[in-house]
């Protein structure tokens, strides 16, 4: 087999065959396929598509490229969620204790992010004293114990999807449907989960920016994991605005804190109920969507959930008392504000602008190396539908920098204001599986 041959086969818009798609990702993960050859695959792939068995075939071939972990030691049906990435997303650290608290193991794995603002272990890490370097052991134990424990993601977990990634991102492939699916569902499946709950984000603030294309990706990652005996089960939630009030790291901690205290933040609650009270069926805790999420929802005004959320910190080596003072938590050197200059309802606010200038400000990472401010971020005071006057505050940038005018900048552009009364957004748009 020449790799070459295989280039021009898909050129020619037909389909791999699954010993070519095994060729193909065994020779990069060694070396043998130099990046150019890989680089002009993806791009005939974002040309041309893949079928749903070639899909599935790349996923599986990736999967097989390095380790796949299994907990059988785990009790219970292990959930697992994953979010296809968005502005001021922290729904993972309100859903999972929810979950926790309502008997189902969450055994997570999560990364540091690039982009915005970090991946869920920054946002934990700016709990002073917060560890994930937990032993296989430890993580397992705590998962008996408290339901509930965290870890980052181990050296040899799908180390084609590591190669690959990285070339496509400096080359213009990222967004093609076939291999964003492979990506996301061949690190879902050797983390070893039983069931995936996925949150596949459409808008301005996404991968996906209009509903077919994410209900497309969505329907392609249900069938892949069904086809490779997992659940899934596929949310297709609103990014066309920040999620919540808070962008950055912690800040966003605080909002989490604050809904698991009973806060009522309408998109953000609302996306974490309704992810929660599908890891809760496909966990086999209750027998439908309804009855879980009464469930869940009892588990949240209760209090259980902030409960598990103090216990699965202090069992990673956080100080607790973040949870009923806040203060604790980093806070920046500047507060800044930005207002409106004309009056009226708001009637966009632009999710990718504001993800960017949270990053001018410190809160996220260009490249892998950069440092991250964790006190770093943005508050929203309004959002999409919300009535404004002129001069009231719509931003507020938290940041240890010392210049701030292009973040501010940006600000100023991301939202628009109309004379008349807009519709507020829903943040739930379907749910495929
Ligand atoms: N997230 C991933 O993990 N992979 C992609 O290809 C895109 C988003």
């Amino acid at each position: 087999m020449r790799m070459v041959d295989l280039i021009r086969k898909k050129r020619y818009g037909k389909q791999l065959l699954k010993e070519e798609i095994d060729f193909i990702i065994k020779g990069f993960t060694n070396g043998e396929i130099p990046d150019y050859q890989m680089s002009s695959l993806a791009m005939a792939i974002v040309l041309n598509g893949m079928s749903e068995e070639e899909t599935t075939n790349l996923t599986m071939a990736m999967v097989d490229s390095g380790e796949i972990l299994a907990y059988p030691d785990i009790k219970g049906v292990r959930v697992d969620k994953h979010s296809t990435g968005g502005v001021g997303d922290k729904t993972t650290l309100i859903v999972t204790p929810l979950v926790a608290a309502m008997g189902v193991p969450v055994a997570k794995m999560s990364g540091r992010g690039l982009g915005h603002t970090g991946g869920t272990v920054d946002k934990l890490e700016s709990i002073p004293g917060f560890r994930i370097d937990l032993t296989p052991e430890q993580f397992v134990r705590q998962v008996n114990q408290s339901k509930i424990a965290l870890t980052g993601q181990t050296g040899n977990l799908v180390p084609a999807d590591k190669k690959f990634y990285a070339l496509r991102d400096v080359t213009g492939t990222v967004e093609s449907i076939p291999l964003i699916a492979s990506s996301i569902m061949s690190k879902k499946i050797a983390s070893g989960s039983d069931a995936i709950v996925l949150d596949v984000k459409v808008g301005s603030g996404a991968f996906m920016k209009d509903l077919n294309s994410a209900r497309e990706l969505a329907e392609i990652m249900v069938h892949i994991g069904n086809n490779l005996g997992r659940r899934t089960i596929a949310v297709l939630s609103n990014m066309e605005q920040p999620l919540g009030f808070e962008v950055g790291n912690a800040n966003e901690i605080k909002e989490v804190v604050e809904i698991l205290r009973g806060k009522a933040v309408a998109d953000l609650k609302e996306l974490s109920l309704t992810i929660a009270s599908h890891m809760v069926v496909a966990g086999g805790r209750c027998g439908n969507f309804a009855e879980a999420y009464q469930a869940v929802k009892e588990a949240l005004e209760s209090g259980k959930a902030l409960d598990k959320f103090r216990e699965f910190v202090k069992a990673q080596g956080g100080d607790p008392a973040i949870i009923d003072d806040l203060g604790i938590l980093p806070q920046a050197k500047h507060h800044l504000e930005v207002r409106a200059t004309r009056a009226g309802y708001v009637q966009s606010i632009d999710a990718e602008q504001v993800g960017v200038s949270a990053m001018m400000l410190g809160a996220g990472r260009q490249r892998k190396e950069d440092s991250i401010d964790y006190a770093a971020g943005i508050t929203l005071h309004k959002k999409v539908g919300d009535q404004v006057v002129v001069g009231e505050i719509v931003f507020t940038m938290h940041t240890n920098r010392e210049s701030w005018e292009d973040a501010e900048g940006l600000l100023k552009q991301s939202f628009t204001i109309s004379e008349h009364p807009v519709e507020g957004i829903p943040v739930i748009l379907d749910v495929v599986g």
